[in-house]
């Protein structure tokens, strides 16, 4: 069964347009969307992205690129060395406890769905077939931008990563990398023109359960994003 619907995603993503690539070993079980490589010349002085990031809920109809989708992603944890396999955002002791989701409704060569994105492939493992949005301004506390946004990016976190290494101290260290990475989230949405909201009011064992996570996983921040 979960064989077939990797098929029939893999299709689905074909017929959009998407590459479908092997994820690689990341713990996935799917056939993975390779994402376009982020687009590091763009000449934004990173004083007007500080200067214009705000917190934005409300967003135009257009639909997201796959390319801008990307990009966020990789803002928010994408590989920025490749022999370290160091991050855009710190980490305590590079134990990289944060997993970043991409609820997909508007993303143009992007079937709806849920994906987890795969920092070292750049990539995105599909998770769900079906439009989550509507499920998840539900369990949002009822916020509007949650189904209103083409797309909305999940920041949660492993907790046993980094408390294997740092015991009590890392619950507060996790917290930190959630607001690194959704400040990169921020800046880099600013950057391109778009719009994002850091959403921490929700039903935590709501979230968990529409989006289906593993039970060692904890939600930490929702973040719609469209064009501003
Ligand atoms: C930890 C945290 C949780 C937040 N939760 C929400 C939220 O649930 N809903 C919301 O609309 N904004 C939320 N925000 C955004 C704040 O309301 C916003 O940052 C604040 O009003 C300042 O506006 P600015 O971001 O445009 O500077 C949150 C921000 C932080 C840092």
């Amino acid at each position: 069964m979960a064989r077939l619907r990797n098929t029939f995603l893999a299709i689905g993503l074909m017929a959009l347009g998407g590459t479908v690539v092997s994820p690689g070993g990341s713990g996935g079980s799917g056939d993975a969307v390779e994402l376009p490589a982020p687009e590091l010349g763009v000449n934004v002085p990173l004083q007007r992205a500080l200067q214009e990031r705000r917190s934005v809920r409300s967003y135009t109809d257009r639909s997201l690129s796959l390319a801008e989708v990307g990009q966020l992603l990789w803002a928010a944890q994408g590989v920025t060395d490749s022999r370290s396999g160091f991050r855009s955002a710190p980490s305590a002791g590079a134990t990289f406890p944060l997993e970043v989701y991409l609820v997909a409704g508007g993303v143009d060569e992007l079937a709806p769905g849920l994906y987890r994105y795969l920092p070292d492939e750049h990539a995105l493992l599909p998770a769900a077939d079906s439009d989550l949005r509507a499920e998840l301004f539900n369990v949002g506390l009822r916020q509007e931008p949650l189904r209103a946004a083409p797309a909305v990016l999940v920041i949660s976190a492993v907790h046993s990563r980094t408390a294997h290494r740092y015991g009590a101290r890392a619950e507060r260290y996790i917290a930190m990398e959630a607001g690194h990475a959704s400040q990169n989230i921020y800046l880099q949405a600013a950057a391109l023109g778009l719009g994002t909201v850091a959403i921490g009011a929700f039903d935590d064992a709501g979230v968990a359960r529409v989006l289906n996570l593993p039970g060692n996983e904890q939600p930490l921040y929702l973040m719609p994003v469209g064009a501003r």
